[in-house]
């Protein structure tokens, strides 16, 4: 046992703490991949019954929402929102709780993020926050699209804050990042096409080779990081994928590529967008290419404000001490769909530490990814408390 659990032990009694470990293996043996997570919603509803909440519904097909009773029933509501999708990967964890769905694994911690907020949700209903506290299981975060989702069923409609947090295996269990300022990238998907015309490859002066084309686009794209956006961001434009032509002797009449566009700052974003279509266009005019852009928007950027960060630093120093609190110390260019809901509501995402004693550092999205047990207890104490605070704050 480390010293979190220790830290933790009166904060959960040995039945519940039993009941969430038992839940997080059975969640982790049985993974499913976004928008087929039917067992996996079932289990959270099941498990969720138990507490006996206010409201109990299914909602976004996959999903499942709890209202856990405050105790002033004309106090601001907040929410907690675990995610519960897995990915399509061949588990090789060796855990004696491993996936026993083949080519689908938990390899980045959604399992732990359920467990979470179904341990929120037991320390709400035993020690209530002033208002309600609305409990969101949401499906599909790998694929972006669950918290959109979420919001449109209208489940967060009477919510004044929300609050989330991802397993993070750089750091050990009882550290928790809470830091103000940006956590996770924009995510946004590109596909570009030029057209020009076919010729026989002795004779291109009889075509318009968008071949020559693209691969002078692919180096020009690399000006926008490096020459249009301020050093002092981050910003990444990825090619992932080209495809042109049919044979050797060919000119073809069309050549495509997609890539993927990160930034941390809103207007960063813009900016790749904007510059992207300008260096497309202009490099498609010097070779006197058509050009058609499509810009498919992802997440956005999650950037924690002032005041929520300030809440969730209080739980967790309030929990585990100031020591506890821990900077991100870098720069994460992964994409979370939490974005979408700090839209539309105050809130922040956090980073709780996952590493047992004397662990390695596991990324996630790799076979050999899972989060230690003890990380269930931080997670849920913390966002428990966090809504705590932040229901009084908000009245
Ligand atoms: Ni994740």
């Amino acid at each position: 046992m480390s010293s979190a659990t220790s830290i933790l032990e009166d904060v959960f009694s040995t039945s519940v703490r039993q009941e969430l470990l038992e839940l997080r293996h059975n969640l982790h043996r049985h993974p499913e991949l976004a928008f087929q997570e039917e067992r996996t919603a079932r289990t959270l509803h099941e498990y969720l019954g138990r507490l006996e909440p206010k409201v109990l519904a299914r909602i976004a097909d996959t999903g499942v929402v709890a209202r856990i009773k405050g105790r002033d029933p004309d106090a601001p509501v907040v929410a907690v929102r675990g995610d519960i999708d897995a990915l399509p990967i061949q588990e090789d964890t060796g855990l004696d709780f491993a996936s026993v769905n083949s080519g689908v694994m938990h390899a980045c911690g959604h399992d732990v993020h359920a467990t979470w907020a179904v341990g929120a949700a037991h320390l709400l209903s035993q020690q209530p926050a002033a208002g309600d506290v609305l409990i969101v299981l949401q499906p599909a975060e790998e694929t972006g699209r669950g918290a959109s989702k979420i919001l449109e069923s209208g489940a967060l409609d009477d919510a004044s804050a929300i609050f989330g947090a991802h397993v993070d295996r750089r750091f050990a269990v009882g550290e928790v990042v809470a830091d103000v300022g940006p956590l996770a990238a924009s995510a946004d998907t590109f596909s570009i096409e030029l057209v020009g015309s076919g010729a026989h490859g002795a004779r291109p002066q009889e075509g318009i080779d968008p071949i020559v084309g693209m691969a002078s686009l692919i180096t020009e794209l690399q000006i926008i990081v490096a020459r249009r956006i301020d050093p002092g961001t981050a910003a990444v434009v990825t090619v992932g994928t080209v495809q042109a032509g049919t044979a050797p002797n060919v000119i073809p009449g069309t050549a495509s590529l997609s890539g993927t566009l990160r930034a941390i700052e809103p207007e960063t974003r813009a900016k790749l967008h904007d510059e992207l279509r300008a260096v497309a266009e202009h490099t498609a005019a010097a070779h006197h290419l058509e050009v058609a852009v499509d810009i498919e928007h992802g997440t956005p950027p999650i950037v924690n404000p002032e005041e929520p960060v300030a809440w969730a630093r209080r739980a967790v120093s309030s929990l585990l001490g100031d020591e506890a609190l821990k900077p991100l110390g870098t720069v994460n260019m992964g994409g979370e769909d939490f974005a979408f809901y700090m839209e539309k509501l105050p809130g922040c995402f956090l980073r709780i530490g996952a590493r047992e004693q004397g662990g390695k550092v596991i990324p996630g999205h790799n076979p050999k990814f899972y989060a230690a047990d003890e990380s269930i207890f931080v997670g849920a104490a913390v966002l428990a408390e966090t809504a705590r605070i932040a229901s009084e704050a908000l009245r």
